[in-house]
């Protein structure tokens, strides 16, 4: 039986100039499902992410999310539909707080939206005080709530992740898309990113996983899909995606410079 399916795409193609970064690419994502994107640097994974997020348009294709067409015209339009992600490069605001960083996640959902978060005119007083305190909930959920008060460039690299983990859930979203989380971790960190994102899905939260920590990925992924030079070479379990032929030379083939940046099985 079909899984209920939250996000789809189907025949995704975008290019830059003559780079095919996406070529005719499709998948479904489950509600409530850990679902991994991995290939090899530069397969195009970033790029998906940008495409479904409206950062770019796509050249062909579409894309379904919560059984509507989502078609987002520009990113600050994703929130609105449910979605939130993080950057591969940590997009933070580092002379405010860490509460206050996840504060601006919180605006998006509000009248008085980001532009209230920073500046605060007194019409937004009113919601501020509901504001921090779900943005304080959220630290408290990622690990933060000590740091609440100082500069999120204070923060470890590690923490950087978790924190802008906090301010995407802070949207509401009901899929949340994760671009290399684990980059800079440790592997302390690392495990508490494992359950951190375990308990994004417990309660109710998809997941799309970029990652090229394999541990990671085999280990808290249901379903996977996997890039290599803008086309889907495997899509199925993670025991089915170590198995396949074809991940197996994208990844070994050494066309792409580094291979996987952590090559243990699960
Ligand atoms: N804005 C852009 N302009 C031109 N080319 C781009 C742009 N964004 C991505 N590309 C190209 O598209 C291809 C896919 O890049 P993308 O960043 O999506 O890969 P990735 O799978 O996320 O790789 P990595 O694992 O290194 O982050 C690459 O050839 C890249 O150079
Ligand atoms: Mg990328």
């Amino acid at each position: 039986m079909m899984a209920s399916m939250l996000f789809t795409a189907e025949g995704v193609t975008k290019k830059f100039g003559g780079v095919t970064a996406l070529d005719n690419v499709s998948m479904s994502i489950a509600r409530g499902a850990i679902f991994g994107l991995i290939g090899p640097n530069g397969a195009g994974k970033t790029t998906f992410f940008n495409t479904l997020t409206g950062l770019y348009q796509v050249d062909q294709g579409k894309f379904t999310f919560d059984d509507k067409p989502l078609n987002v015209k520009a990113p600050h339009e994703v929130a609105q539909v449910g979605i939130a992600r993080t950057f591969q490069n940590i997009r933070l605001f580092g002379e405010m707080s860490v509460l206050e960083n996840v504060m601006v996640g919180r605006h998006v959902r509000t009248k008085a939206g980001a532009f209230g978060a920073i500046f605060r005119p007194p019409s937004v007083h009113r919601e501020e005080a509901a504001i921090a305190a779900r943005s304080h909930e959220l630290l408290e959920y990622v690990g933060l709530a000590k740091r609440a008060g100082d500069k999120s460039r204070t923060l470890a690299y590690g923490e950087q992740r978790r924190l802008e983990i906090a301010r995407a859930l802070a949207t509401d979203p009901k899929m949340i898309a994760l671009d290399e989380p684990a980059a800079g971790m440790n592997a302390t960190e690392t495990i508490a990113l494992r359950q951190l994102i375990e308990r994004i899905a417990g309660d109710g939260i998809t997941v799309m996983l970029i990652e090229h920590d394999m541990r990671l990925v085999m280990n808290v992924c249901q379903h996977i899909a996997v890039l290599d030079y803008g086309r889907k070479i495997a899509d199925g379990t993670p025991a089915h995606i170590q198995k396949d032929a074809a991940v197996i030379k994208a990844y070994l083939g050494g066309a792409h410079g580094e291979p996987a940046a952590t090559g243990e099985k699960a």
